[in-house]
């Protein structure tokens, strides 16, 4: 994807707006806008400091605003052109003041990277109903609440990508075969099922859009070093975004409806990636 932008070195609160507007008129759709959801740290963080690398115009979700100050902050220390938006997932308030700032601010959004996420929950005969619906408010409505207020502003764009950060342990196929070193995990409920919705949300929104030139994907970071695991992970956040980055800069001739990235299997390489089985 093409990418143009002039990077100022303002301060992060100032009122950008008709500055950014001229800025636009000029640059106009040689400027590539990547909103991230999630994006104060973790594989968040690490997709949009990969996506400003390659002079995309990264827009840093983030619920809380002293993290998502620090986050665009440190996204523009490091050479990005990067804004923080407030956005809960889980606030319709919230997601729909973003849309409406996007569109004042860009009229339009190229890449839409849903990341944010929670994690929480035990074994099925366990589950408390309270923890779930906690889980599936972020991980699942709060996807389609994001994307559908989204969807508007990336039909402006030449070609949108809409990439959902998904993950292995929603692969039923992985979970379940026993020769998967997945099927070794203690079952649990909460986060994998709600990975499991996500990968048939992005086969639904793949199939509505497909005579689109948006193209809609969901990506595996693999298992990452970071918050959400206690920091457990074996993979860097570096690795870990490299899935949603891929999904978020494909090429026309790329595919949609496709769970993409880091493959744990038993014969591959630690390094394999590639699509994997639903
Ligand atoms: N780490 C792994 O091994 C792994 C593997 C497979 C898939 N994934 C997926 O990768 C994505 C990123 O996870 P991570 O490992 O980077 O986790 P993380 O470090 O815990 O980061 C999660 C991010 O989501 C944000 N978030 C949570 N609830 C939110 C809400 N309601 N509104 C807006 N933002 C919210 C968090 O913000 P706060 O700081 O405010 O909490 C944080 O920025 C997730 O979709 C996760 O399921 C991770």
């Amino acid at each position: 994807m093409c990418s143009f932008r002039v990077v100022l070195p303002v301060p992060v609160t100032a009122g950008l707006s008709r500055l950014a507007v001229a800025l636009d008129a000029v640059g106009a759709m040689a400027t590539t806008i990547a909103l991230i959801t999630g994006a104060n740290k973790g594989i968040g963080l690490e997709t949009a400091r990969q996506l400003g690398a390659r002079g995309i115009t990264v827009l840093a979700g983030a619920r809380d605003e002293a993290r998502g100050v620090a986050a665009e902050r440190a996204l523009r220390d490091g050479g990005a052109d990067a804004r923080f938006v407030p956005l809960d997932v889980t606030d319709a308030k919230s997601v729909r003041q973003a849309a409406d700032w996007i569109d004042t601010e860009y009229g339009r959004l190229d890449i839409l990277v849903n990341n944010a996420a929670i994690a929480r929950g035990g074994p099925p005969s366990g589950t408390d109903l309270d923890e779930m619906r906690e889980v599936y408010e972020t991980n699942v409505f709060g996807v389609i609440m994001v994307t559908n207020a989204m969807l508007p502003l990336l039909r402006r764009a030449p070609a949108a990508r809409i990439v959902n950060v998904s993950s292995e342990v929603g692969s039923i196929t992985s979970m379940t075969d026993p020769a998967s070193p997945l099927a070794q995990m203690p079952a649990g409920l909460a986060y994998p099922s709600s990975k499991s919705t996500l990968n048939m949300i992005t086969a639904m929104y793949a199939k509505e859009l497909r005579d689109t030139p948006i193209k809609v994907n969901a990506a595996n970071p693999g298992y990452t070093k970071t918050d959400l695991n206690r920091n457990t992970g074996f993979r860097s956040v570096a690795e870990g975004a490299e899935a949603s980055v891929h999904l978020a800069t494909l090429d026309a001739d790329g595919p949609t409806g496709i769970l993409w990235g880091h493959l744990w299997t038993a014969d591959a390489s630690p390094d394999a990636y590639g699509t994997l089985p639903w």
